[in-house]
């Protein structure tokens, strides 16, 4: 339950960083060593992304960690921030979180806004009570971009998609390369290597929950997206956490101001 509760608290504190950086537009900040100047009011490229998360894994090293989990297509790192106390180890019983950005290239606020949360975890612990405490028990990862060859490709304002940075150098669609219970797809490394380095970090860390933020439209979806029987459409698959997810999903839409009125992209 006290974990449910730290992981609410993350999607909300989610919410909180999206209206700070409107506050915070155009403020100054020195991050150590590099001296980035963050200004809140345009998207980093993959060098400013880079710098941005190096600065702030070396201001705070007892809470932070950056690492790579692999290579994009291009050869761009894709980026996790780790933080929790004692970053570099892992700790029994301390649940695994994470959040996924950017994975269709143009959907592009996520990343950035997975940065300002960073950076908001870091510079408040010890601060804000409930930021301490859920950088003191919980272990959160951070991956702002897991499609950084689409970023790249896109252009601001290009709402159509037509610049085609919706997928990656290889022209998949990174969201719909993982395996899927029902239908057997593959996966090649040569291909779809952020979806390869995905799966392997999964393997590996066990999350207890996870979030994928995209920006294509407003919606809260969680598993099953699909059932033995799709393609059929309005079928409802329900995975054996469901009460927890529709939970989850409630929480997030009623938080969110466009969500919570019913306003959808379709009214657009
Ligand atoms: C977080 O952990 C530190 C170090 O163990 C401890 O001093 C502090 O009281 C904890 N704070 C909260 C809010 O849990
Ligand atoms: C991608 O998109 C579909 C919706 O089409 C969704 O069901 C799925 O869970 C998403 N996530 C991943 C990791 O592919
Ligand atoms: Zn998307």
């Amino acid at each position: 339950q006290d974990t449910l509760k730290q992981l609410v608290l993350l999607s909300a504190l989610f919410r909180l960083v999206v209206s700070q950086g409107d506050d915070q537009k155009q403020s100054r900040r020195s991050t150590g060593a590099s001296e980035t100047i963050e200004t809140y009011n345009q998207f980093y490229n993959y060098v400013d992304l880079t710098r941005r998360l190096q600065a702030l894994a070396q201001s705070y090293p007892h809470i932070a960690s950056l690492s790579s989990i692999g290579r994009s297509v291009e050869g761009r790192e894709l980026w996790v921030m780790r933080i929790t106390v004692d970053p570099n180890k892992d700790t029994p019983g301390k649940p695994k979180f994470k959040y996924v950005g950017n994975m269709h290239g143009d959907e592009t606020v996520s990343r950035q806004v997975l940065v300002y949360l960073v950076e908001y975890l870091l510079a408040k612990y010890g601060e804000e009570d409930r930021v301490t405490q859920l950088v003191n028990s919980t272990d959160i990862y951070i991956m702002p971009s897991m499609n950084p060859d689409g970023f790249e490709k896109s252009k601001e304002g290009d709402c159509e998609g037509e610049n085609g940075g919706r997928n990656n150098a290889r022209n998949k669609d990174l969201n719909r390369s993982f395996p899927d219970q029902f239908d057997g797809t593959t996966v090649s490394p040569d291909i779809v290597p952020e979806v390869t380095a995905v799966i392997k970090w999964i393997k590996e860390k066990k999350f207890v929950l996870s979030g994928n933020l995209h920006g294509g439209t407003v919606v809260a979806s969680y598993p099953f997206d699909d059932s033995a029987s799709h393609p059929q459409q309005d079928f409802y698959s329900q995975s054996e956490d469901d009460s927890l997810f529709r939970y989850l999903a409630l929480v997030y839409s009623q938080n969110h101001p466009a969500m919570k009125t019913g306003w959808c992209c379709a009214n657009l």
